[in-house]
């Protein structure tokens, strides 16, 4: 299939072929009408939204030979050779590629040489904030004393890194993100022109990935087009993304909110048995509890990344199970367990336990941490059934050592088994208490593999050979009842509790 490299043919070839930026755009066109372009302008934003183009644009103003109402014709040879890149005197810069220090050097001393092909020579610096402080200094001299018919354009995703000295011989501008409304109606008419037929919820799924960037959005579209040809539908943007469709991530949600766990194992099963990566899965994940949080904050005016009309209904029915807390906290975990997912053996398993957690966080009552919960929770006797990472903090420096201990074998074994507690060892066996909600990982450590890991590392911390045997505890009242069954089976004397 045919590759458009639309983003390309797309490229804007006037002012009014801009799409937003409108304040930028009026003022540039208006200096150009009364023919007061500056000498240097730093254009600032976010990637592909329409800095090189607008910069074009002006380079052309700059030598058109029949300017239209501020417009370059776009046919005199000036226009035309700029259009090509075969115009002598239009310099393009790529700060980035070896941070400039031999062009900004030879700009020094070109600069003042007279335009050899138009009127103006203009000197394009993109990424400018990569420059070296030597040839920053070198651009400043020039800027100090601009010659006559030169013209700068800087541009830079960080405008922060660009010291204030260049920023202050520069008439600023600040592109912004494209809106949602913007990027879909340029993949409309850009799908019109090129006779292909996309469906609705296919179009908005490409601009909300674009998240504001033309060129992405304009990408994704060649990207889906080269793979499936010109009838798009859904389905064909989230396989050639590879992507997960939103409405399964909104089951899944489903799942985890109503904490039923078997329903949620089940469908992660037919997701990896159908191919989908996990890492993929969580990152979906994550854009959708992102798309969650704003719909909550912001209801219709949020503008979502993954969730189409398809899902919205469901998005409305969630935003009332949760609050915001929990869905830091479980953005938090769900972001942490990428890097875990990268540094895993079994992938799956990790999946699996990032979801139950997960499932666990949102069936645990709100915990507010304050010094003093967060205290308690050091303790035996801590009241919360603490289900974030403080959690994982053992307070028993034992049971931390044997935690750590276990995650140097094998990290999916640490996930198991750091959702328990070390109960005590007695008579050389181990007692590790889990609770209900964590059957999942109790029976996965009991599993010969993750139990000889354990008793391994039990065997290199004591010097002697210790069984383990898990124990499962009631939900309710989670810690009161460890302690207890930690009386029963060691007697008071053994357990201390700490207060
Ligand atoms: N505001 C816009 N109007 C119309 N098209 C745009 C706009 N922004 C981006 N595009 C499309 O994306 C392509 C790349 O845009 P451009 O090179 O101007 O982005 P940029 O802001 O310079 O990005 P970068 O920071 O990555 O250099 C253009 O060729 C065009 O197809
Ligand atoms: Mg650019
Ligand atoms: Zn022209």
């Amino acid at each position: 299939m045919a590759y458009l490299a639309l983003y390309r043919a797309w490229r804007p070839q006037g002012f009014s072929e801009v799409v937003g930026q409108e304040q930028t755009v009026t003022a540039i066109r208006n200096a150009v009408r009364t023919g007061r372009l500056a000498h240097a302008y730093l254009f600032s934003g976010p990637r592909g939204t329409g800095k090189t183009s607008v910069a074009k644009i002006i380079s052309k103003a700059a030598n058109c030979e029949d300017l239209r109402d501020g417009e370059p014709c776009n046919q005199c040879s000036s226009c035309q050779d700029i259009n090509n890149g075969n115009f002598m005197d239009v310099i393009e810069i790529d700060a980035a590629s070896n941070r400039g220090i031999d062009e900004i050097r030879d700009l020094r001393e070109k600069v003042r040489i007279l335009p050899a092909q138009g009127k103006c020579k203009v000197y394009i610096i993109d990424e400018v904030h990569m420059l070296t402080n030597e040839a920053f200094n070198a651009l400043l001299k020039t800027l100090e004393e601009p010659p006559d018919s030169v013209i700068f354009i800087l541009a830079t995703t960080e405008s922060n890194k660009i010291p204030a000295t260049i920023r202050s011989r520069c008439q600023s501008y600040q592109f912004r993100l494209l809106t949602l409304p913007e990027i879909t109606q340029r993949l409309q008419e850009v799908a019109a022109v090129n006779e292909m037929n996309i469906e609705e919820s296919a179009l908005q799924l490409m601009a909300r990935r674009a998240q504001g960037g033309l060129r992405d959005a304009l990408g994704t579209l060649d990207q889906v087009y080269s793979y499936k040809g010109p009838n798009i539908t859904k389905q064909d943007v989230l396989e050639a993304l590879g992507l997960v469709d939103d409405v399964f991530i909104a089951e899944l949600m489903d799942k985890v909110f109503a904490n039923d766990t078997t329903g949620l194992l089940s469908l992660l099963a037919t997701a990896v048995g159908q191919g989908k990566e996990p890492e993929q899965l969580v990152r979906e994940t994550v854009q959708y509890l992102r798309d969650l949080m704003f719909y909550i904050t912001m209801g219709h005016t949020a503008e979502l990344t993954v969730v189409t009309n398809d899902t919205l209904s469901l998005l409305e029915k969630q935003r009332n199970l949760v609050n915001t807390d929990k869905l830091l906290q479980a953005l938090r975990l769900m972001t942490d367990s990428i890097q875990k997912l990268r540094f895993s053996e079994s992938q799956r398993l990790t999946l699996e336990i990032t979801f139950l957690e997960l499932a666990a966080l949102f069936a645990a009552p709100t915990v507010v941490v304050t010094e003093k919960t967060e205290k308690k929770r050091e303790t035996v006797t801590q009241t919360q059934p603490a289900q974030n990472k403080a959690q994982s903090k053992a307070p028993d420096p034992l049971w931390a050592k044997i935690l750590a201990g276990v995650k140097e074998v094998k990290v999916p074994t640490h996930a198991l088994l750091s959702q328990g507690k070390l109960l005590g060892i007695k008579d050389d066996t181990a007692y590790i208490g889990y609770r209900k909600g964590y059957k999942f990982h109790k029976e996965r450590m009991e599993e010969k593999a993750n139990r000889e890991i354990l008793e391994g590392v039990l065997k290199e911390l004591s010097g002697r050979t210790i069984e383990v045997q898990f124990i499962f505890l009631d939900d309710d009242q989670y810690n009161d009842i460890i302690v207890k069954k930690a009386i029963e089976l060691f007697g008071p004397e053994i357990v201390e509790i700490k207060d």
